[in-house]
């Protein structure tokens, strides 16, 4: 039997995502019990003194700072978990690597394709276990997916469709909170959502080679957010305004090694989708599509014999799917968001106890990174791009 270990947590960041992976280290301990790795929350950081406070009370830190050093300089804790906003990843990444722990960054990982690979250096020169927060990956129905495609179910891959379309930011009067400011966020759709679809597209589909690309920010200026108050979700009162410096819209036709042609698509404005992160994939003998609102059903086309019943069958999530019995023995008792962030956590941890690098961590990070980089180079030289 594999020996027991308990991990030392410390998450810098107690926004929206710092709270989300809280309550995942917690829900590993309950959910994953028998694996073997136990997370022990031990500091929480934010530079808001009531957002680390309020945490430590939630969560059952040991401790809570406003100094994300400290979390570093702790030496009960063995794992950094980054959910700060992006342009203090690479900085804490470095301190955090040189110190020898091991490290979850938040995508987009740097904020922008240059810093994304400064982090997976800085990580690869230590040799730390890394974790990147592609939560999608993790749904059931999505890993089944990957396992037909990989049997080779659907033939040879010739349609990708990528995308993520939200709402967080369709209001004109959606605060201008750090995700809109490139001295901060860095890139805007390209890193916030496309990172995501990028990264889906790989574990799905596979390699992409080359790119054509268009940007928009449809809503140039934006309320001010209040200091320390409100997430992007957030709505401001009429008074001053400030400018958007980052894209609000990001559209690519793809090209994949394996010869499959498709898009990839991003947009933070968009009316009528909420969350919509999805995919749809044909090859030569089948097709699959999911959808993120509807995050337990998988829609999949094999043809039958001679065309009688022929059409997309809806697969609703179940036990014989990936992870789905650590939350539910029922099929189609559905998992949400939150649950998605468990398996990460648990994933990241077993790599943690066996020091096997799992995926995806910094490296697919930066795989993502030479696309984005390539959509940027198309949309600024109004050309092809390869990667
Ligand atoms: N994987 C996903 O689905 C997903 C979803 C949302 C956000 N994210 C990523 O998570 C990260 C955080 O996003 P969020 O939505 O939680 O943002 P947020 O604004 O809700 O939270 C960020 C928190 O960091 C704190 N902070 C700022 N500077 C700090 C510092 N120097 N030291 C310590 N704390 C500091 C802020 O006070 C805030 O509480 C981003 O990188 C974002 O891209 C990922």
């Amino acid at each position: 039997m594999e020996t027991e270990q308990t991990v030392g947590i410390g998450i810098i960041g107690m926004g929206w995502m710092g709270m989300t992976h809280a309550r995942a280290y917690r829900q590993v301990g309950a959910l994953f019990h028998d694996s073997g790795v136990h997370p022990k929350l031990v500091v929480c950081a934010d530079d808001v003194v009531q957002r680390a406070t309020e945490a430590k009370a939630r969560f059952g830190f040991e401790r809570a700072t406003t100094e994300w050093r400290q979390v570093i300089e702790e030496t009960s804790v063995e794992v950094v978990n980054i959910a700060a906003p992006n342009h203090k990843h690479l900085e804490i990444v470095e301190a955090a690597t040189a110190a020898g722990k091991h490290v979850f960054c938040e995508k987009p990982v740097g904020r922008n394709p240059a810093e994304t690979k400064a982090i997976y250096a800085a990580a690869h020169r230590t040799g730390v276990v890394t974790c990147v927060g592609y939560n999608y990956r993790w749904a059931p129905v999505v890993q089944y997916a990957r396992q037909l495609i990989a049997d080779g179910k659907l033939g040879k891959l010739t349609h990708y469709r990528g995308r993520f379309f939200a709402s967080y930011a369709s209001h004109p009067r959606a605060v201008l909170s750090w995700r809109f400011q490139k001295e901060i966020a860095g890139l805007g759709t390209l890193g916030d959502l496309l990172s995501h679809a990028i990264d889906m597209a790989h574990f799905i589909a596979g390699d992409i080679s080359r790119v054509v690309s268009q940007q928009e920010t449809f809503i140039p200026q934006r309320p001010v957010a209040p200091e320390g108050e409100g997430t992007h979700f957030t709505l401001g009162a009429e008074g001053p305004t400030a400018p958007v410096t980052n894209e609000d819209y990001v559209g690519a036709l793809v090209q994949f090694e394996n010869g499959a042609r498709g898009t990839l698509e991003a947009c933070r404005i968009i009316t009528g989708p909420k969350c919509e992160m999805a995919f749809e994939v044909h090859g030569t003998d089948g097709a699959l599509r999911w959808n993120f609102e509807q995050m337990n059903e998988l829609e999949v086309y094999l043809p039958t014999e001679g065309g009688f019943s022929d059409g997309y069958t809806r697969i609703l999530s179940g036990p014989s799917h990936p992870f789905h019995n650590y939350f539910n023995p029922g099929p189609a008792v559905g998992l949400g968001y939150d649950d998605l962030k468990t398996i990460e956590a648990y994933q990241f941890l077993q790599a943690v106890h066996t020091g096997k690098q799992g995926q995806p961590g910094f490296r697919e990070a930066a795989a993502v990174a030479d696309v984005q980089a390539a959509i940027q180079t198309s949309w600024e030289e109004d050309r092809w791009s390869s990667i």
